[in-house]
């Protein structure tokens, strides 16, 4: 990994994460981790036909197996509600009916002393069915189609006059499949009960959320229920939800009477987190012959569940990257008998700017025009829905420094033209946006007479670095060094803030604890400047600057004024200071944010047999300041490596007449490993936005669209032959 040199304070010091002892030591405690006296087992036993009713549901047997605590159904499940307010909030709750809505739906749990109890009793479980002929099919004819759902279609212009204006006319429908989350960490509940005070251990990207859906579904009081996610493992989207089998940890706990554990399996992961949905996508793009765009017509479908509500737009990359005056852009959700789908990273881009690209690489191809050329000769200044200006944009630098690092010019545009040995070469490349959310947020700092200051939000860290990017934010800002700072996260009981999403934590949370430490040495200065022994008397937070733990005043004679903030504590009497900060999205600001990105990826094919291999990638990213040179490159590898299984491996397979999943093993459901992934390169590039006071986009989704199409492209480069359906395997290919 290399980065652009930190010419302009872009990048920021590429520190090691703080938190990397405790997890290689297994100190970090994930939500399974935590034991506790007396703790029971909850297994779920999951529906085995899509749609229809449960009959007769026999649990004697399973009542009376032994070490069982209670083995709970729609039949004797307390009612509860559902949180108003919200996707984020999840799903309706579980339990509170016959009804069969999805295969694999959870339709009982079983609580017992041990985990091995619960397994055997949940298997002796009987469910007879009323099945229904269930709804899978996308054409389905019976199926409720709901248009415009994210209330993100897009349209200017006139998009059929343009394309009837084009002088040439690119039209392919694109597929991708389903592909499911999979982090590493088996989401994971623990729950139990005070009285009515409920306190529940999580694998969730916002412990707020999760306990505003608790407290709906159980009709308490936020106040009564506290949620607590130190350390997940992973999510990439799936922990945005409050799901049922969290509900149904609490509810166990409360039935039983005890504290209870439920971790997913890994088959129970595939159909109880949500996945990205599969999508058909219809494009057609007009141009001119010299490449400029007349119109771009993006329609998407894709699945949603028959009694939830989640929509996401696959066009809202397509309707900012290119500056194009006749477009539509348009999602449609077909109500189908399956598990919810949810977000998964680059949700809507990753999927929708893969037909984006692949139908530009087309257009390049039939125009005979470079590739980058074709992208940079529609480049969009400002942003050509509002015609508002960015409030950062340095894609041009993407796709130039991008295709430097690459080597993009060492392309010949026919394809089968290169080769290494008997292998085929593809040189191939996409752009990539992201709609990232900036959402509010609040943090606590306080230092006391250790020097220690502890800082405090009830955010999250799913694995991007947020613990350490958040360490470095308060050292630099409090001008202390980073072992002096501790960062905390991952409970209600501290103060609240956004879900680990939409590639916005970095920009809420560390403009959040940038403000809370700001004011934190405010308290400290000001303290000091009352007192007339003071060396920083008289002074205002503007006058001082601070390092190694002393506050000195600035432009002042050699050697400069300085106290340190254990001093001032030691010489008020007082055992620490502490200050809130709170942040929000700059909205004086007229302009548009948006973080952009340029992918190249070469492949090497063989033609005989199809095998595809990413031989090398370079990622060229506008993230605006990149705080931690070393987590953010991490981030963006990862991503890329997201990626690659999106083009060439990752795919759910269910079967069509049942909606069971076929492949729901990582055995069968195969994501990029070591050996798929070459050496990523990454180069940042851009400058601080002034979106926010520390000058971050967020780069967590970026990272992973733009992937899939640079590899497409290649592919076709290599071979000739146009895969528009993910995944590219070896057997479409040949
Ligand atoms: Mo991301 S899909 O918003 O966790």
């Amino acid at each position: 990994m290399t980065t652009t040199a930190d010419t302009a304070g872009l990048v920021g010091a590429g520190a090691d994460r703080v938190d990397g002892p405790s997890k290689v030591t297994g100190a970090a405690q994930y939500p399974a981790d935590f034991g506790l006296e007396n703790l029971a087992h909850a297994v779920l036993v999951q529906s085995t036909v899509a749609a229809g009713r449960i009959r007769r549901l026999a649990t004697e047997r399973a009542e009376a197996a032994p070490g069982v605590l209670a083995v709970i159904t729609h039949r004797n499940a307390p009612r509860l509600a559902r949180a108003q307010g919200g996707l984020g909030l999840g799903p309706p709750p579980p339990l509170q009916d016959d009804r069969v809505v999805h295969h694999g739906q959870h339709i009982a749990v079983v609580v017992a002393q041990t985990l091995e109890q619960a397994a055997a009793a949940a298997r002796l479980v009987q469910a007879d069915y009323e099945a229904a002929e269930p709804l899978l099919d996308l054409d389905d004819p019976r199926a409720e189609r709901v248009e415009n759902a994210s209330g993100r279609d897009v349209s200017r212009g006139d998009v059929a006059a343009g394309l009837t204006a084009a002088e040439v006319v690119v039209a392919a429908t694109y597929t991708t499949p389903v592909q499911t989350n999979n982090p590493l960490g088996l989401f994971a509940s623990i729950a139990y009960w005070d009285g009515d005070l409920l306190t529940v251990h999580d694998s969730t990207q916002g412990p707020v959320f999760t306990r505003a859906a608790l407290a709906a579904a159980f009709g308490l009081p936020e106040t009564a229920v506290r949620v607590l996610a130190p350390f997940v493992g992973g999510a990439f989207g799936a922990g945005l939800r409050t799901w049922p089998h969290v509900v149904l940890a609490a509810l166990a706990a409360r039935v039983a009477g005890r504290p209870v554990k439920l971790v997913l399996s890994r088959a129970q992961m595939f159909t109880s987190v949500g996945y990205r949905p599969p999508t058909v996508q219809h494009l057609k793009v007009g141009a001119r012959r010299t490449g400029e765009l007349v119109a771009i017509d993006h329609e998407g479908i894709e699945p949603t569940a028959l009694e939830d509500d989640f929509a996401e737009s696959l066009t809202r990359g397509t309707a900012v990257l290119y500056d194009c005056p006749n477009l539509s852009g348009r999602t449609r959700q077909v109500r189908l008998n399956v598990a919810c789908p949810t977000w998964m990273r680059g949700p809507g881009e990753a999927p929708g700017v893969f037909a984006l690209e692949c139908a530009l690489d087309e257009l390049a191809s039939e125009l005979g025009i470079d590739p980058v050329e074709l992208r940079l000769r529609n480049y969009a200044e400002i942003h050509p829905q509002t015609s508002r200006p960015w409030s950062s944009k340095a894609l041009r630098a993407c796709y130039e420094q991008g295709a430097e690092r690459f080597g993009w010019t060492r392309r010949t545009p026919e394809p089968r033209s290169m080769r290494h040995g008997r292998f085929l070469v593809g040189y191939g490349m996409a752009s990539a946006y992201y709609g990232y959310v900036q959402a509010p947020c609040q943090a606590t700092a306080s230092l006391g007479l250790d020097g220690v200051a502890v800082v405090r939000s009830a955010a999250t860290d799913i694995g991007p670095g947020t613990y350490t990017v958040m360490t470095q934010v308060a050292a630099s800002t409090l001008g202390l060094p980073m072992e002096r700072i501790r960062f905390e996260l991952g409970d209600t009981t501290m103060p609240p803030a956004p879900l680990q999403g939409g590639s916005g934590l970095t920009a809420a949370l560390g403009s959040a604890v940038h403000a809370a430490c700001r004011r934190l040495l405010q308290a400290f200065v000001e303290l000091a400047a009352d007192n007339p022994q003071s060396p920083l008397h008289g002074c205002s937070v503007q006058d001082v600057t601070a390092a190694d733990g002393r506050i000195s005043v600035v432009h002042a004679a050699s050697p400069a004024p300085a106290e340190t903030y254990t001093a001032i504590l030691a010489r008020h009497g007082l055992a620490e200071l502490s200050a809130d900060g709170a942040s929000a999205r700059r909205t004086d600001l007229d302009a548009e944010p948006g973080i952009f990105a340029a992918k190249f990826a070469e492949v090497q094919v063989d033609p005989d047999l199809g095998l595809i291999r990413v031989t090398r990638f370079v990622a060229a990213v506008d993230g605006g300041r990149i705080l931690n040179a070393k987590t953010a490159a991490s981030q963006i590898i990862g991503g890329t490596v997201g990626g690659i299984g999106m083009a060439l491996l990752e795919e759910t397979v269910s079967d069509p007449g049942t909606g069971r999943i076929a492949n729901a093993t990582f055995g069968d459901y195969l994501v990029a490993v070591n050996a798929d992934v070459p050496d990523i390169d990454v180069i940042f590039v851009g400058e601080p936005d002034p979106i926010n006071p520390i000058g971050v986009k967020g780069i967590g989704e970026v990272a992973i669209v733009g992937v899939a199409p640079a590899i497409a492209n290649a592919v076709f480069h290599a071979t000739g032959r146009r895969i528009r359906s993910l995944p590219i395997t070896a057997e479409r290919l040949l």
